[in-house]
């Protein structure tokens, strides 16, 4: 995995979509024009990071130290082709996964969190917030701030928090302080558990935690998804694959992976864009963003202090089920990613726990790499396209964001 003839397959540069996009990206927008929650951007991310964000050039130049890093962490990801799966689904196609579990924090969120981190050590920062849904988020902030000499704290979701103990185990020994969401760390916290002190979390209210944490603290904020530079950044992942497909004499003809906020799907996509490959986004059922979202401007957070984004939402205020997916449980979809499936170039698919837990099982079983159960939901998607008899001789990739070795108390015989 680290030698160095497959060095040569990381790419110098990030893919920027926003100037390929079939018409211009709707731009962040103020929902208080008197108080701009745009300028508080200025006050809270990297420079370079709030740069990035708004740039429309098509390549962004990765810096040395950061491909050094993204050496350091595993990169290139595997692409591997699931012989075993082909033919437990008696599939006469091909099926190939880019695993991004092979990273040392176990997912695709670290491609985003080094970046960021190496940003804000460069401009001087001391401490970086976030929020974590899963933990994978969270795992891979605390891992790029230590790696870049900088600390960190994270707001991990409630639920999550109580179901996934080791997740916050690793942060900590990652350096990171972490606090469970909603907490009393932050007014915007403070309120929700005085009206209901259960209250399991949601993404949105600990990304409101998170940011307001930061201009109390004067620290920097990290964005986990949906926003575009987080997107420019992942799209290492479908670069990657692009090259390791052409070396080994492949086409892909359908491009299959999960959506939380959307950007392991969206990095894995984009340098496909102006290929004819179909390409499937997999929601969960419980959190039925593109089916009965809707695609209009809303709050990225609860609490209102970021930047609306026009997106498919199902309202940034929606408390989803304590699904085992915490990373899929997210009211909103990224802005390039949800104009694309507007468009119709992107296709979409909707997964329930039950059929993803199968996938799970099957995928456990047939390849014995256990994947995390947000990209079991795009297994699960290739698995009934796979079945299909329509879809045989096609070659089918899937992107598997992530292992799920953590996440095993979820399954039961
Ligand atoms: C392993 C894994 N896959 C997918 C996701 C979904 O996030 P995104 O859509 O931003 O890739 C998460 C989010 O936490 C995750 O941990």
């Amino acid at each position: 995995m680290y030698s160095e003839q497959n060095v040569d397959i990381i790419p110098e540069k990030w893919y920027n979509i926003v100037p390929d996009l079939p018409e211009p990206l709707p731009p962040p927008r103020d929902h208080d024009p008197e108080n701009s929650s745009i300028d508080l951007l200025n006050r809270i991310l990297p420079k370079e990071v709030l740069r990035q964000e708004f740039t429309s050039s098509r390549y962004e130049q990765i810096p040395q130290e950061v491909i050094e890093q993204y050496m350091q962490i595993g990169r290139p990801t595997p692409l591997i082709r699931a012989k075993n799966l082909e033919k437990f689904l008696k599939f006469n196609g091909k099926i190939f996964f880019k695993y991004e579990g092979a990273t040392v924090t176990g997912s695709h969120k670290i491609n985003t969190a080094l970046p960021q981190a190496y940003y804000a050590a460069n401009e001087g920062v001391q401490e970086v917030v976030t929020e974590t849904g899963a933990g994978q988020w969270g795992t891979a902030t605390a891992l790029a701030a230590t790696l870049n000499g900088i600390k960190s704290t994270v707001f991990m979701v409630k639920v999550s928090y109580e179901q996934k103990p080791l997740r916050k185990k690793i942060m900590n020994l990652y350096g990171a302080q972490v606090y469970a969401s909603p907490s009393n760390m932050t007014d915007f916290g403070k309120k929700i558990l005085a009206k209901d002190p259960d209250h399991p979390g949601t993404l949105g209210i600990a990304i409101s935690e998170a940011v307001q944490y930061s201009l109390d603290h004067d620290m920097r904020y990290l964005l986990g998804s949906v926003e575009n530079c987080v997107i420019t950044h992942q799209t290492v992942i479908g670069q990657e694959t692009v090259k390791q497909l052409e070396t080994i004499g492949e086409k892909a003809d359908t491009l299959i992976g999960c959506v939380g906020g959307g950007s392991n799907f969206s990095g894995f996509t984009f340098p496909f864009i102006k290929t004819d490959a179909e390409m499937i986004a997999t929601a969960a059922s419980e959190v039925p963003k593109f089916s009965r979202g809707k695609y209009a401007y809303d709050m990225i957070d609860t609490a209102g202090i970021l930047p609306e984004l026009k997106m498919f939402s199902l309202g940034a205020d929606f408390v989803p089920k304590s699904i085992y997916a915490g990373g899929l449980r997210y009211h909103g979809a990224a802005p390039a990613l949800s104009l694309l499936i507007r468009k119709g170039r992107i296709k979409t698919d909707e997964v329930g726990e039950s059929q993803s837990l199968e996938a799970f099982k099957i995928f456990s079983k047939t390849q014995g790499i256990v994947p995390a159960p947000e990209s079991s939901h795009a297994i699960a998607t290739a698995i009934n396209y796979c079945r299909n008899p329509a879809n045989q001789g096609k070659t089918v990739v899937i992107n598997v964001s992530g292992h799920g070795l953590l996440d095993l108390s979820f399954v039961r015989d």
